[in-house]
């Protein structure tokens, strides 16, 4: 089984063999920690390591990445040719051309928290910034959370005026068939010089018109969008465009006129530009009909086979296997929830303890009780559902029990009995 690893049951290193790095497996991370021994001299020991497209990376209290989550840093999936996320990216690019903006398709995901947060001006209290949001390698270190964590590097750069940034990235997030804790966006920035043009007014403009460009094809229903006005620590002003999909306004992107500490720090306090940031699986769903996030992850033919690179084509739906419905209910302890920890409960540690327990098998999971007063009762109902074949009901519950064990074993929850609901 594989378990969420979190500073709540911080890694204990066992038998070191002298001279050779120790691997130590700790809650679904495998550790690298390297203990040398010179003859009577003992070393203190080099902190606990994990590694991470293959390089080590200290980890401490803050370190929250399941194996789950780090397997798929080198799926890359938006650059595989026929993949639906690629050949998006490919449309969008084609609507701004080099040389003007300069493409970044492979920038690694691991990135500062100077980059993802603070050069982009994100206060020090921003709940993005949150555990429960973010996986983080260690204090200082992150996976990137948006494409937004390279703007101020590429500003500085200077090498084009306009660029796009495509790239995976990740965030502690709710299990539904629109949201997965790995996901593609592509940033676009452009910038101009100030005496270019004008008030910032022109170039809000300048962004609703080019972001309206993008590709359409072969969406058939009417496309309902909208646009809303956002707020984005590094963009003032600020909209999100909507989409409406199954019933639902769906954020589709961000963007707005670059705040002017961007180009001042990046050593250009003469340009003013705008910027966005897409979600391309949620074009990708528009345009190819892909009705669950999960699929894109799929390695299965029936999916893969459907695609060809260059190509907008609909997706032919295999057959939908059933789902089989779970439902838990749990009381935590008191202050905190975790067994002999700090942290609090937070939704996403739920969907995260499926996830680990479930993989992919997991399609939804919906908290239907509130807290009461005194102990914190939750229940959720968790859907799980192949994509590529029926599940069976004993399968079911063998998750289901795991993620019981999970909850009862990490966060000394007390699992309520049916006739307690
Ligand atoms: N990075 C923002 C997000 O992920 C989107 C964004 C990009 C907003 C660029 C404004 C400008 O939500």
């Amino acid at each position: 089984m594989r378990l969420l690893f979190s500073s709540r049951n911080l890694p204990t290193t066992s038998g070191t063999f002298g001279g050779f790095p120790e691997v130590i497996r700790v809650r679904g991370i495998t550790q690298f920690h390297s203990q040398w021994r010179k003859y009577s001299t003992k070393e203190p020991p080099s902190p606990p390591t994990t590694q991470l497209e293959g390089k080590h990376y200290p980890i401490d209290e803050w370190t929250n990445i399941p194996s789950h989550i780090s397997s798929a840093l080198s799926r890359k999936l938006h650059l595989q040719p026929s993949h639906p996320l690629s050949i998006t990216r490919r449309l969008i690019e084609s609507r701004f051309p080099s040389p003007t903006y300069q493409y970044h398709n492979d920038l690694s995901p691991i990135v500062s928290v100077h980059q993802n947060f603070d050069s982009l001006g994100f206060p020090i209290d921003h709940p993005g910034r949150c555990r429960t949001d973010t996986y983080y390698i260690n204090k200082d270190t992150v996976l990137r959370t948006h494409t937004s964590a390279h703007q101020a590097d590429t500003f500085r750069s200077g090498t084009s005026d306009g660029f796009l940034i495509s790239a995976d990235v990740y965030r502690r997030d709710a299990i539904d068939r629109s949201h997965y804790p790995v996901f593609h966006q592509m940033e676009g920035a452009r910038m101009w010089s100030r005496n270019e043009c004008g008030a910032s007014g022109g170039v809000a403009a300048v962004i609703r018109e080019e972001i309206e460009s993008m590709p359409k094809h072969g969406i058939n229903e009417p496309l309902r969008v909208r646009w809303v006005e956002a707020y984005f620590p590094f963009t003032s002003p600020s909209w999100e465009l909507e989409v409406y999909w199954q019933g639902d306004w769906l954020e589709l992107l961000g963007c707005g006129v670059v705040k002017q500490s961007l180009p001042k720090n990046a050593g250009i306090p003469d340009k003013i530009g705008w910027a966005f940031g897409v979600g391309l699986e949620r074009v990708a769903m528009l345009l190819f009909g892909v009705p669950d996030i999960r699929l894109f992850w799929s390695l299965d033919e029936r999916f893969l086979g459907q695609f060809k690179g260059g190509e907008v084509s609909r997706f032919v739906p295999f057959s939908k296997f059933p789902p089989c419905y779970k439902d838990i209910a749990f009381w935590l302890p008191n202050s905190s929830s975790a067994a002999g920890g700090q942290v609090p409960f937070h939704e996403n540690d739920m969907m995260e303890i499926v996830r680990n327990v479930a993989g992919d098998l997991a399609e939804d999971i919906d908290e239907f009780t509130h807290p009461k007063t005194g102990r914190k009762s939750l229940c959720f109902r968790i859907n799980y559902r192949s994509l590529e074949r029926t599940l069976r009901n004993d399968e079911a519950n063998s998750l289901q029990q795991a993620v019981k064990r999970v909850l009862v074993e990490e966060f000394g929850a007390e699992v309520r009995e049916k006739s307690e609901k």
